[in-house]
């Protein structure tokens, strides 16, 4: 705790800057936080299992999609398999900096999803699959974002940016659509 103390012109708070230089087991997290760290953490870990879920399904669309004319669209599963891989790890860095345990157990890993898994065999249904998951977790970020509000800066610029490319892959699914 400190006594704040606001500079009478710029309005920083110069107590609670030389506070966040202390208590140096909590990494980045100072005192000034103003989110909710466990619920924070515990949303993110939602997302890490939906993004680790969605490399998976689309992985094994890449590799199990057949058909000569259908290269194009393999390549663009690959893309997003490599695109889900990266969200999940920015996840697991921003829950491991907020002092969280990031959660790949995968006995659990699909109820804690918000996406589902796909083996559909043929192209048409591996697209609409994709189309689903994506708009599922376009608003499940939607909701995350809404939620954080202004209380984690970080985090929600974070989770604008893996939204952005959401929106991107429903769209890509979507042209694909026969
Ligand atoms: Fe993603
Ligand atoms: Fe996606």
């Amino acid at each position: 705790m400190h006594e704040s103390k606001k500079e009478p012109h710029s309005g920083i708070d110069t107590a609670a800057i030389r506070a966040a230089a202390k208590n140096l087991d909590d990494g980045s997290v100072t005192a000034g936080y103003q989110a909710d760290r466990h619920e924070i953490i515990a949303l993110l870990n939602g997302a890490l299992a939906t993004e680790l879920v969605c490399v998976l399904r689309y992985k094994r669309h890449y590799y199990t999609a057949t058909g000569l004319q259908n290269g194009p669209i393999k390549a663009e599963f690959l893309q997003h398999a490599q695109e889900e891989q990266a969200h999940a790890d920015q996840l697991a860095e921003r829950i491991v900096q907020l002092n969280g345990k990031p959660d790949f157990n995968p006995a659990s890993l699909i109820e804690r999803s918000h996406a589902e898994y796909d083996d559909s065999e043929n192209i048409q249904s591996m697209i609409k699959a994709n189309l689903i998951a994506e708009r599922v977790a376009i608003e499940s970020y939607r909701q995350m974002i809404e939620k954080i509000g202004e209380t984690d800066p970080t985090t929600r610029h974070m989770l604008v940016g893996i939204m952005a490319m959401e929106e991107e892959h429903a769209d890509d699914m979507r042209d694909l659509l026969a």
